[in-house]
């Protein structure tokens, strides 16, 4: 159970980034008129794919980053919906470097930033990925460190992945309040020992695996309720 005094030892604020502060549907949203009704069931494709490379290829021991994973889980989406066209693909993963942040998060950032929370990102992305989104949705100055996979060569939920959080920071796991909008994402935050906000924008339901999230909420906002904080006007 999480009580007030587990918030009060909250010192630092993490973020998984695809899905919780980046919309991974806007790379298709902006070229939607070029796959017309496909578009939808694509987008969900490349991500159930992308996801499951990840896990697979750390099953398997072979590690390429995201952006490889992310290009190979959009020529199978593309092939599976007899789309052969190769400007379509770069134009989408072009797009994937300038994804939208959903509407809540600079103003969440910059409200926990000047609470004095340390801020952070921890994500399967590849550094430059990570940093291209971030600067494209103008968050840089709001978050201390984005930590990537990249340096283990190996993809979440590997325990390893989370200690990169206590590592960098130099904080203990239930200092810590993680967020993500990926069910597995926080389950396997919770079961290193962060507290979790599951971020669970698309109604999904409760996973059937270790580690269960403290918070569950629509969006990011529920995040500066559970710390007591006001949002920062015009923020
Ligand atoms: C990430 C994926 C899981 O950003 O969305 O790590």
């Amino acid at each position: 159970m999480t009580d007030s005094a587990d918030i009060k030892s909250i010192k630092a604020c993490v973020f998984d980034a695809y899905g919780t502060l980046f919309d991974v549907h806007s790379a298709v949203g902006k070229h939607k008129q070029r796959l017309g009704k496909r578009g939808h069931e694509v987008s969900a494709m490349w991500r159930t794919k992308q996801l499951e490379y990840t896990w697979l290829r750390s099953l398997m021991g072979d590690y390429v980053d995201f952006w490889q994973v992310t290009s190979d889980a959009l020529e199978y989406a593309l092939d599976s919906h007899d789309i052969s066209d190769n400007i379509l693909h770069e134009d989408l993963m072009q797009a994937y470097l300038n994804l939208s942040a959903y509407d809540e998060v600079p103003g969440v950032l910059e409200t926990l930033k000047h609470a004095g929370y340390k801020t952070a990102i921890l994500s399967n992305g590849e550094p430059s990925m990570l940093a291209s989104a971030v600067t494209g949705a103008g968050i840089d100055s709001w978050l201390d460190e984005s930590l990537s996979v990249h340096e283990l060569k190996i993809f979440k939920p590997d325990p390893r992945v989370y200690q990169l959080v206590t590592d960098h920071l130099n904080v203990k796991p239930e200092e810590v309040l993680f967020q993500s909008s990926n069910a597995w994402d926080a389950a396997g935050a919770a079961y290193f020992g962060f507290k979790v906000l599951w971020v669970n924008r698309f109604d999904q339901r409760a996973e059937r695996l270790p580690g269960t999230p403290d918070f569950e909420a629509k969006d990011l906002n529920r995040l500066l309720e559970i710390l007591g904080l006001q949002k920062k006007s015009g923020a």
